[in-house]
């Protein structure tokens, strides 16, 4: 689109021709619809206004140097709202719903799929809502799933650039047993006074710490987190982070590329120890970190001395980037592409 500057793109809403909605009532799921408008009808008693009932996911398309367009990991996506969906007792999305969705409004959308090389890709924001009135705390009985798209740019403004961090103890972004594990937007509602104050102090973004001993790190405001050292990729395992599909790609790269994988919890003192340290979501692709500032013990940790990301974070920044731009060949499956799937 001749309007967009492709290459100048923040992470932020654009408007698109199209979105597509689907209604769960009496048991089942209605027929896909396919509109313009913006806005959502819902009841003012729904439970997703009200008790939180609500869920949403983030993948995105990237448009190749062949000029077609690819789908990202969209079944990881589907299976992750599922199990949020159950987690917080809605209405779950078929995975072929699910996929038929997504294809659909990407290829409505297709001249906002920004073009091969600027760096931007058209992100896709699946949302599902308890719309069902209810004024009793208990699962609505109908549900509204929409999906619509947008094209973005990167997450952290600063790209593939080593960012500072802040070390939260003050706040929790989810309870040890509670939502933390599914994308619901409490979770959101919960990390935005850290947030600000992060932002307010020149920091990227917070470091959240497990919320029950803050022994742990948890993840990286809203991505997860990875250490490296002794050819090792070293990530969280935690009831209380959300399982990143960008970090399961980032297992497996890192496992092509001969290191070793250790996904269990890790010690907040294990921070000093790393070579490399980042942040990883679909959002943030990699986002390197540079500095970790604990604002309680006063100390800071340091990384990318040379004021670059280290060369493994650099390594699996490429590849994964490649992959997903349809430069490198998609060895583990993770692409589609909706022309070819008329469903
Ligand atoms: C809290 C949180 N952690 C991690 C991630 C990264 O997950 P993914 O790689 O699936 O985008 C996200 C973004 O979805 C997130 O919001």
């Amino acid at each position: 689109m001749e309007s967009i500057d492709w290459r100048n793109l923040s992470f932020g809403y654009v408007r698109t021709d199209y979105n597509v909605r689907c209604y769960h009532k009496n048991g089942h799921w209605g027929e896909l619809e396919i509109t313009s408008s913006e806005y959502i009808p819902l009841h003012m008693a729904a439970t997703g206004l009200h008790y939180g009932q609500e869920a949403f996911e983030g993948l995105k398309a990237f448009r190749g140097k062949d000029n077609r367009v690819r789908v990202f990991r969209w079944a990881d996506n589907a299976r992750r709202m599922h199990d949020t969906a159950l987690g917080i007792k809605m209405a779950a999305v078929p995975a072929e719903l699910f996929k038929k969705a997504v294809f659909t409004v990407i290829r409505l959308n297709e001249k906002f799929v920004p073009p091969y090389g600027t760096g931007a890709s058209m992100y896709i924001r699946p949302l599902l809502i308890g719309s069902g009135a209810e004024v009793g705390v208990k699962p609505a009985s109908e549900y509204l799933f929409v999906v619509f798209v947008t094209p973005v740019g990167p997450y952290f403004k600063e790209g593939f650039k080593p960012v500072d961090i802040l070390v939260c103890r003050e706040f929790d972004r989810a309870a040890p047993l509670g939502t933390g594990c599914y994308k619901v937007g409490g979770n959101y509602a919960a990390s935005l006074t850290s947030l600000e104050i992060a932002h307010k102090k020149g920091f990227s973004t917070t470091l959240y710490l497990d919320p029950k001993e803050k022994k742990y790190i948890d993840e990286a405001g809203p991505a997860n987190f990875f250490g490296i050292k002794k050819n090792t990729y070293i990530t969280p395992s935690s009831r209380s982070i959300l399982p990143s599909i960008t970090n399961m790609c980032l297992q497996q790269l890192s496992r092509d590329l001969g290191l070793q994988v250790e996904c269990r919890p890790v010690p907040y003192d294990e921070i000093s120890t790393f070579e490399e340290v980042g942040a990883c979501g679909t959002a943030a692709v990699i986002t390197p970190i540079r500095n970790i500032l604990d604002p309680d013990t006063k100390t800071t940790y340091e990384f990318c001395l040379d004021g670059k990301p280290g060369p493994v974070s650099t390594k699996l920044y490429q590849r994964l980037i490649s992959i997903q731009n349809g430069d490198e060949p998609d060895t583990h499956g993770w692409i589609e592409f909706p022309e070819q799937n008329n469903n």
